[in-house]
């Protein structure tokens, strides 16, 4: 195949699932390639992967970041569980695989049709999550939101109000949650307060699934446990790192001081040399090859 034609059905097939696979020298589909495709048969269109990831923060959850998710939720079979913004089932179907009974919004319509192809998911609704009336129903929230601007908080916090009161959540979200100021801020003493605990994931996470964004994953309770221990947030490790803005002014103080009494040195030396200079005859001072320069005196 045309090299850019085969750009553009590998874009198409990624988009609807398609995974290129060296081993079986073919794309692999997580449910009946045919079903996948035949939406986009049928409508001539599909938004590319690209495109998902720009528009709806699309980044498909890593399997080892799904299972420490799995690992910290301790999730048992039977147990009723959301997932807010289910993308193509990382999260859901792995939840779903423990025995759990899962629900799932998911506002692209694409990723929905995925979902819908996962027998062992209960239900998926195409919607946005944050105007879905929150109810109670549910021992697990478990959840990859999207970032920008602060949309992970958001989703969170409106997730909290579908626990039941012995519920936990367990959410994957932007490192700079950890630090940022306005509704994050808020945030961090909501989950304080609940006894909460938040835990940074290794720096490439999500390199698998096309970002270097740094995240973590945070865990909050429905209510707080009697035995919480104090919330612990992860240090901003680039902040570490930088330079600080503003030097110390006592330091800069000393750097000046410093400077002049250079300087002052660098006068006083050209005032002897040309005191030195005018005291000897006229003659030896106009004498050729007899230069003053700073670089001699400083
Ligand atoms: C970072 S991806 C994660 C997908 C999935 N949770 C996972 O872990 O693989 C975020 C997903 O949220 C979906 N999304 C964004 N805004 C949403 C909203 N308001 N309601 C429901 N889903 C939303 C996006 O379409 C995308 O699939």
């Amino acid at each position: 195949m045309d090299p850019k034609l085969y750009q553009r059905v590998n874009e198409v097939l990624e988009a609807v699932g398609g995974r290129w696979s060296r081993t079986a020298e073919a794309h692999l589909f997580p449910m009946g390639a045919a079903e996948a495709i035949a939406p986009v048969l049928a409508g001539g269109q599909v938004v590319t992967l690209r495109e998902k990831r720009n528009q709806a923060q699309y980044f498909p959850t890593p399997p080892a970041v799904v299972n420490r998710l799995l690992e910290i939720a301790a999730i048992n079979p039977g147990m009723e569980v959301l997932e807010p913004s289910a993308g193509s089932g990382a999260i859901a179907a792995a939840v779903a695989d423990l025995g759990a009974v899962v629900d799932c919004f998911e506002q692209d319509p694409g990723c929905a049709g995925l979902l819908d192809g996962v027998s062992t998911i209960r239900t998926v609704r195409v919607a946005d999550f944050l105007t879905v009336p929150a109810t109670p129903a549910y021992d697990r929230v478990v959840m990859n939101p999207p970032f920008t601007r602060q949309a992970d908080v958001a989703h969170v916090r409106h997730a909290l109000g579908f626990l039941r009161p012995e519920g936990l959540l367990v959410a994957v979200m932007s490192g700079a949650v950890a630090y940022q100021n306005g509704p994050a801020a808020e945030f961090r003493k909501l989950v304080e307060e609940r006894g909460g605990q938040a835990e940074m994931l290794p720096e490439k996470a999500f390199a698998a699934s096309g970002t270097g964004v740094r995240t973590m994953v945070v865990t909050v309770p429905a209510t707080r446990p009697a035995d919480a221990s104090p919330t612990v947030w992860p240090i901003r490790e680039a902040e570490q790192a930088d330079e600080p803005e503003f030097a110390d002014p006592a330091q800069i103080a000393r750097q000046i001081v410093a400077d002049l009494r250079k300087a002052t040195r660098a006068f006083e030396a050209v005032a002897k040399a040309l005191e030195q200079a005018t005291s000897k005859p006229a003659e030896a001072v106009s004498e050729p090859g007899v230069q003053l320069g700073f670089d001699e005196v400083a």
